[in-house]
């Protein structure tokens, strides 16, 4: 597996698409291993549940009955019954990462009355079928793969409905990365469980053919409050210090570490998980070239499907995910088929090469920021917050407001 990371251009992993540490460093294993369950997300507001899940939504094989636990946090302090139900569809790691770094909900939950649920993405955090051996070999990674996860999702959320007895609140799915794609995908696949999608950040996958996106990470500053950081330091201090600091926001190193570990350990991510998904269906090329601070590399989608072959014996089906949720000639198809999505974009996030950057209808919007990261608007308020970002969260309520208020009057015909 080692080696397997190390043969593959680096930057396919750490755009993990999990979101920010993914551009700097690793926590060393120290630490992490350090981190336990009870202690890594001190005073997160949400009690944590567990659901008895299918292992295979579509076979009928006797195996494909087995039950693993799915874990949901879950917040109704402000929920009123038959009022909204906010669901963030969990992406690839530990399902409180993306709760603590998605304070927006919690910030939007009291003015809708909302139920707010965060669903664990199977194979990741404590959702995993097999439990360690679960990564051991493509035959239990095999159910690793976005429909079932999506239908993991529906299923958790009508069996939720039905215990609350919630039949009536409308839900909304929001979701960051590739927790925004799998948002999108479940407005357009599940219409009739989830009335409207935000997906922030989300490089939907738009292309039918294996060009990489060129120049990936060039000239990209990756998230706003660690480029304040970065900022805030006097000029003559160098770089390294101030790059560690940013990255300090995320991992605490209480001053005592020196240098970068840029490596591939198992972090809350959950690489290894997202390692599977990228060599069978997340198939996303991306090149770096020799104008940012990353070391310039490139793809070769026949090096890359060999070294999956090798390792999980079996290759990439690059045209999968187009087929299976649309994508190719996104604006006809999206605009005729879709509704009820906003697409929300910062360009300085690199990954917003492959997001939906334009209106497609007056249902699916694309809000693009110029000076927006990687799924900003999803976090919590904060007095120093600009006001582009301010109206930004403002116009996604705003909207999310407007489906709720139509599903509503539809409700009384
Ligand atoms: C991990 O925890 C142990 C025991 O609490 C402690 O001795 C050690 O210093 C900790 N390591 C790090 C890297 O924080
Ligand atoms: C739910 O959120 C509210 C507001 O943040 C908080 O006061 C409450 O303790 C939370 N509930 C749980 C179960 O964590
Ligand atoms: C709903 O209730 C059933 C029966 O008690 C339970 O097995 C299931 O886990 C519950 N669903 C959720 C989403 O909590
Ligand atoms: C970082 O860790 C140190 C030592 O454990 C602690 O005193 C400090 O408050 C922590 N800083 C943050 C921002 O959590
Ligand atoms: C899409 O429409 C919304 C209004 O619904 C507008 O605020 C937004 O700027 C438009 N997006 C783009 C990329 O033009």
């Amino acid at each position: 597996m080692a080696l397997f990371l190390l043969l593959l251009p680096p930057l396919f992993f750490f755009p993990s698409l999990a979101t920010l540490p993914i551009l700097f460093p690793r926590a060393p294993q120290s630490l992490l291993a350090n981190l336990s369950e009870s202690n890594k997300y001190p005073n997160l507001p949400y009690s944590a549940h567990y659901f008895p899940q299918q292992l295979d939504h579509f076979s009928y094989q006797p195996k494909s009955y087995s039950i693993f636990y799915q874990k949901f946090l879950m917040n109704s302090t402000f929920w009123e019954r038959g009022e909204p139900i906010f669901v963030y569809t969990g992406n690839e790691g530990d399902i409180e990462w993306f709760a603590a770094n998605t304070g927006f909900m919690m910030d939007i939950a009291p003015k809708f009355r909302a139920l707010l649920v965060f669903i664990e993405h199977r194979y990741y955090g404590t959702s995993k079928p097999f439990g360690e051996k679960s990564y051991e070999s493509a035959d239990k990674l095999g159910y690793l793969n976005s429909a079932q996860a999506l239908a993991d999702y529906a299923v958790l959320i009508r069996s939720l409905k039905h215990n609350m007895s919630a039949e009536s609140s409308p839900v909304v799915v929001f979701g960051g990365s590739y927790g925004g794609m799998l948002a999108a995908w479940f407005r357009l696949k599940y219409p009739q469980i989830a009335i409207g999608a935000l997906a922030s950040s989300a490089p939907i996958l738009q292309f039918d053919d294996i060009t990489p996106w060129s120049s990936f990470y060039d000239g990209v500053s990756q998230d706003y409050k660690m480029c304040r950081i970065i900022d805030g330091f006097p000029p003559e201090v160098d770089i390294l210090t101030k790059v560690f600091s940013a990255a300090s926001l995320y991992y605490n190193y209480s001053g005592s570490q020196s240098c970068f570990n840029i490596g591939y350990e198992a972090d809350v991510h959950g690489l290894d998980g997202w390692n599977w998904q990228a060599c069978t269906e997340m198939v996303m090329p991306m090149i770096c070239s020799h104008k940012s601070m990353f070391p310039p590399s490139a793809y070769d989608y026949k090096e890359f499907g060999d070294q999956c072959k090798k390792t999980y014996g079996v290759r990439p089906r690059p045209h999968w995910i187009t087929t299976e949720y649309g994508g190719h000639n996104i604006k006809q198809v999206l605009s005729r088929f879709g509704s009820n999505i906003i697409f929300s974009n910062g360009m300085k996030d690199p990954w917003s090469r492959g997001g939906v950057l334009e209106n497609l209808s007056s249902s699916i919007v694309a809000l693009v920021t110029a000076k927006g990261a990687h799924h900003v608007d999803f976090r919590s308020a904060t007095e120093e917050d600009p006001t582009w970002l301010i109206e930004q969260r403002t116009l996604e309520v705003e909207i999310i407001r407007s489906w709720i208020d139509k599903y509503r009057e539809d409700e009384m015909i």
